[in-house]
C-alpha cells in the first residue's frame, strides 16, 4: 500500500441548487480544478493572475474559517463583483487546496 495523498473533493453549487462534485489534489488552486472540470460560472479569464474576478465563489460557512477571508488586493477585486459577500466571497484562483478542505462546498454566484 503506498502512501498517496488523499483526494480532496469539492462540491460546487450553482444558483439553481444543482451540484457538481470535483476531485482535486491538495497543493493546487480551487480555480484550476473548476476550470478543468468545466464548472459553470467559473470563467477564470485571466488564468489565475487575480485581474479578472471571474473565478468568484462563495465559501460555505462550515469552511470559512479554514479558507479564510479575502485580504488586500483580492478583497479590493471582490468589492466590485455582483453578489459580494464579506464573509463568503473569495477568488477561487487564490485558494490553494489542502487536505483539510476535503468535502468543502462552495457556491457559484450568479454570473455578473
Ligand atoms: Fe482571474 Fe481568479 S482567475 S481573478
Amino acid at each position: 500500500m503506498d502512501d498517496c495523498n488523499p483526494m480532496p473533493f469539492i462540491t460546487f453549487i450553482q444558483p439553481d441548487g444543482s451540484e457538481q462534485v470535483v476531485d482535486a489534489d491538495s497543493g493546487a488552486s480551487l480555480m484550476a480544478y473548476a476550470t478543468r472540470d468545466g464548472v459553470a460560472g467559473i470563467e477564470a479569464e485571466c488564468g489565475g493572475q487575480m485581474s479578472c474576478g471571474t473565478c468568484h465563489v462563495h465559501i460555505h460557512p462550515d469552511w470559512q474559517a479554514e479558507v479564510g477571508q479575502a485580504q488586500g488586493f483580492e478583497r479590493n477585486m471582490l468589492d466590485w463583483r455582483d453578489n459580494f459577500d464579506e464573509a463568503a466571497s473569495r477568488l477561487s484562483c487564490q485558494i490553494i487546496l489542502t487536505d483539510a478542505m476535503e468535502g468543502m462546498k462552495v457556491s457559484v454566484p450568479n454570473a455578473d
